[in-house]
């Protein structure tokens, strides 16, 4: 991998910039000189042309519709690996032996429990708060809970943070789930799988026994999976930026919670099922195709479309694989929101605007009825989404801290407003 150059002229002046290329995937022009040797600023404002950062972590290839963790596809991760054997990947780079995936999962297993005290944090909201709400404002209070893990410069706190976060993420989500259902907190099971543990903090109640679904298990922990990282999106870019001022490991993933909320990016798997809902049956498809075509129309369809993929969403393949399974093993025969989104999926695989503009079913079209199969109210989808997003986060935090070349992100702008003005006393206006 050799650096080339490319030329670029300004005003009469001739600049030459460093084009430098990746392991895999599109080479970049190293603008960081730009502003001082001539005075301009690039303008990309979603960056759709922009590298933000170098990362070793994942690699998405959107026109094959391939993804990369540490360079294993994500079918044969989901097919053959864990959730937990994921994260060590994306945090140490490498698949971990059988001796190092024993120590990691007794590590993760033994950070799973949350401070007493942080019980009570759940009491101070409504119960019909989002579980998202509750999320941002609980993981952010991590930090006034666990002092000795947010030291940035000592790599030995940012290791135990990264431990906590991904344990006790499983543990508040479930919290938030049973705050919300107004059922009591059930505490973790270190004998439990991570996936199997969670479905217990979920769906166990004090009154009697619980065991999870073998089935449904692996079918949490492969979702985990297939959610757990994705180059810089947008939550992605939302926690370096925050990890690019200092701040500690615990409100920079509260940040990416936040940003993962929003409909276009993590709160799609909630909004794509409330809009099968919507849609209802097969034969009003039609007219909500027909929106979403419709400039003047704010509606465009849930879990379709992605600024990458200009192909099927690998994940999505996979994820349809299990919502069958899912269903089949539940003794689900007809779903009727599984019959239109299938339904729509092939209308709109075979429509004009939706192949000339290359949107494909994404990650959050099939998850939400799944998760609804398995007992999740659609209040709950983007919080597990969050929970499995927490591994990727915390790997691209770490991958940025540790970068000796990290800076603060300070992006500029290009300015169209008012040039200076003087005063005018509110008399004379
Ligand atoms: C995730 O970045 C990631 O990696 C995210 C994610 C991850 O794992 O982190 O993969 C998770 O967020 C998946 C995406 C979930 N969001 C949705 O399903 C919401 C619906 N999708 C759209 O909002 C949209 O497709 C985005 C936000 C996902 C992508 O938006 P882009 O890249 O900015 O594309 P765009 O809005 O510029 O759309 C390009 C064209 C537009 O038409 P024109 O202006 O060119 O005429 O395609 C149209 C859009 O109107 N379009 C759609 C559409 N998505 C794009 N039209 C109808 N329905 C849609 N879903």
């Amino acid at each position: 991998m050799t650096d080339s150059t490319a030329k670029l002229e300004i005003g009469g002046k001739e600049m030459e910039l460093n084009v430098r290329p990746g392991s895999v995937g599109p080479s970049v022009v190293d603008i960081a000189a730009l502003y001082k040797e001539t005075g301009m600023f690039t303008y990309d404002p979603g960056f759709t042309s922009t590298a933000s950062c170098e990362s070793k972590i994942t690699y998405i290839d959107g026109d094959e519709g391939v993804l990369l963790h540490r360079g294993y596809p994500i079918d044969q991760l989901a097919e053959h690996g864990d959730f937990l054997e994921v994260c060590y990947l994306l945090l140490y780079g490498e698949l971990p032996t059988k001796v190092q995936k024993e120590d990691f999962d007794y590590r993760v297993t033994r950070h799973t429990m949350l401070h007493e005290q942080m019980s009570r944090f759940f009491t101070g909201f409504r119960r019909d708060a989002h579980p998202m709400a509750v999320m941002c404002g609980v993981v952010g209070a991590l930090s006034a809970f666990y002092h000795d893990s947010t030291d940035i410069s000592d790599p030995h706190q940012r290791m135990v943070a990264s431990m906590r976060m991904i344990a006790k993420m499983p543990t508040i989500a479930a919290m938030a789930y049973k705050y919300h259902i107004g059922q009591p907190f059930i505490y973790p099971k270190n004998e439990l799988s991570y996936a199997a543990n969670f479905l217990h903090m979920c769906f166990a109640v004090p009154c009697e026994d619980y065991k999870a679904n073998p089935v449904l298990a692996r079918a949490m922990d492969r979702i985990f999976i297939l959610h757990a990282d994705h180059e810089q999106n947008a939550s992605t870019s939302t926690v370096r930026l925050a990890g690019s001022s200092g701040a500690n490991p615990f409100a920079c993933i509260a940040a990416g919670i936040a940003c993962l909320w929003g409909p276009a990016h993590g709160g799609a798997n909630e909004a794509a099922l409330n809009m099968l809902a919507e849609i209802g049956t097969v034969d009003r498809i039609p007219e909500f195709i027909e929106r979403a075509k419709d400039k003047n129309d704010p509606f465009r369809l849930m879990g379709f479309g992605h600024r990458v993929y200009k192909n099927y969403d690998p994940r999505a393949k996979i994820m349809q694989r299990t919502t069958h399974e899912v269903l089949a093993e539940l003794g689900v025969k007809d779903d009727p929101l599984l019959e239109v989104a299938m339904e729509l999926e092939k209308i709109a695989l075979t429509d004009e605007y939706f192949i000339e503009k290359k949107l494909y079913p994404n990650i959050d079209f099939y998850s939400g009825i799944t998760l609804k199969a398995m007992g999740f109210p659609t209040t709950m989808f983007t919080v597990l989404f969050a929970l499995a997003r927490t591994v990727g986060w915390i790997a691209q935090w770490k991958e940025m801290i540790e970068d000796p070349h990290q800076k603060i992100g300070r992006p500029r702008q290009l300015y169209t407003g008012e040039q200076s003005r003087d005063y005018v006393p509110i008399a004379k206006r």
